[in-house]
């Protein structure tokens, strides 16, 4: 009787020791077998009663021999499983499958317009210039003829960066720049006719932000000074912009306007048309459209920067982008363009 309980006990142990197993499915199933809730090794230790005495301490230990064993095979089968499925790793990676998307990101509409802006004057001979944002008073105002009671200087429009400064000329008062006109200054100061420069950055305004105003926004500056530059040729220049951005029917007008930095000064628009309701919304049942200011470089300016007003003269523009983007995507609220809402973003699939 008590042979024959050693005698299954031994022939399990052979058993777990010759098994082996080819798939995963094979080493669950020794698993199961084995070591699971269920195994055949559990009612072992039930058969302990039949064994006499003397020879308890031998089946014990058996019985602890084939557990043991049974634990060893398992993880000695998994660990060539693993293995193996590492070896074969290579066999069973399909060059031919299609890859994982990347996903690609898109420029922000401020970005797309500046750079279709920029495109455009850089293909007419105008390159790029920058200037800081927190500028002095001397760039952003003084040097730009703007005189000292100039309401843009209040603290109402201009956000001062120093604490207690007075509204007002203080040439050396720092301020977020309310134009790129500075950069203007900046350029002229350190170089000689001829120049012909485009500069993009933003600027910053203390306005209440609304659907249609916001305090931070970006413009694009034009400058070009040379001898006998002329009103029409800024005109030209204005036109060919115009048709380049919006289509080439594009028609133009130029309206008179004021500058402290341009004499004279002027405000173009461009023909939207009147065709459907928002187009009356949008140029207030004019068909026209504002775009941008510009006028003939005030001597003043010229002076004010080293350059010799007598010899040379010059035109310049600013535009503001958002104004622009709006248009060409047909956006309704500038704080759209600022609070980067990715279902937003992600509608401007251009990349270039
Ligand atoms: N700086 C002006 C503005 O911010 C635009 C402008 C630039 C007008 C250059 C004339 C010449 O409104």
């Amino acid at each position: 009787m008590a042979q024959e309980v050693f005698d299954r006990v031994a022939a399990l142990l052979e058993e777990i020791e010759g098994a082996t197993a080819e798939t995963a499915e094979q080493v669950e199933a020794f698993r199961i077998r084995y070591l699971g809730s269920k195994n055949v090794l559990k009612p072992l230790m039930g058969e302990m009663r039949n064994i006499p005495n003397e020879q308890k301490p031998e089946f014990g230990q058996l019985v602890n021999k084939t557990k043991q064993a049974a634990q060893a095979k398992f993880d000695a089968l998994q660990e060539s499983m693993a293995a193996s499925a590492g070896a074969d790793a290579g066999a069973r990676f399909d060059l031919t499958a299609p890859g994982e998307p990347l996903p690609l990101g898109s420029r922000h509409p401020i970005a797309l317009t500046m750079r279709r802006i920029i495109a455009i004057f850089e293909r007419i001979g105008f390159t790029v210039a920058e200037g800081p944002e927190v500028e002095d008073d001397w760039h952003n105002f003084s040097a730009m003829n703007t005189p000292e009671d100039h309401p843009a200087r209040d603290m109402q429009d201009t956000y001062y960066v120093a604490d207690g400064l007075p509204a007002g000329a203080n040439n050396t008062a720092m301020l977020l720049r309310t134009h790129t006109s500075s950069v203007q200054a900046r350029t002229m100061e350190h170089s000689q006719p001829p120049i012909r420069i485009i500069a993009p950055g933003r600027v910053y305004r203390n306005e209440t932000i609304s659907a249609r105003s916001h305090a931070q926004f970006h413009q694009v500056e034009g400058l070009y000074v040379a001898e006998k530059v002329s009103f029409a040729d800024m005109k030209a220049t204005l036109l060919h912009f115009a048709r380049e951005m919006y289509g080439d029917k594009t028609k133009i007008r130029l309206r008179p306007s004021y500058f402290p930095f341009t004499e004279p000064s002027a405000e173009m628009d461009i023909w939207w048309g009147l065709e459907t309701e928002h187009d009356y919304r949008i140029t207030k049942g004019t068909g026209w459209l504002e775009i941008l200011g510009c006028g003939m470089v005030d001597p003043k300016v010229l002076e004010n920067c080293g350059i010799d007003p007598e010899r040379y003269t010059g035109y310049a523009f600013g535009m503001g982008i958002e104004r622009q983007a709006m248009l060409l995507y047909n956006i309704t609220d500038i704080r759209l363009m600022f609070e980067n809402d990715v279902r937003f973003l992600k509608q401007f699939k251009s990349v270039l």
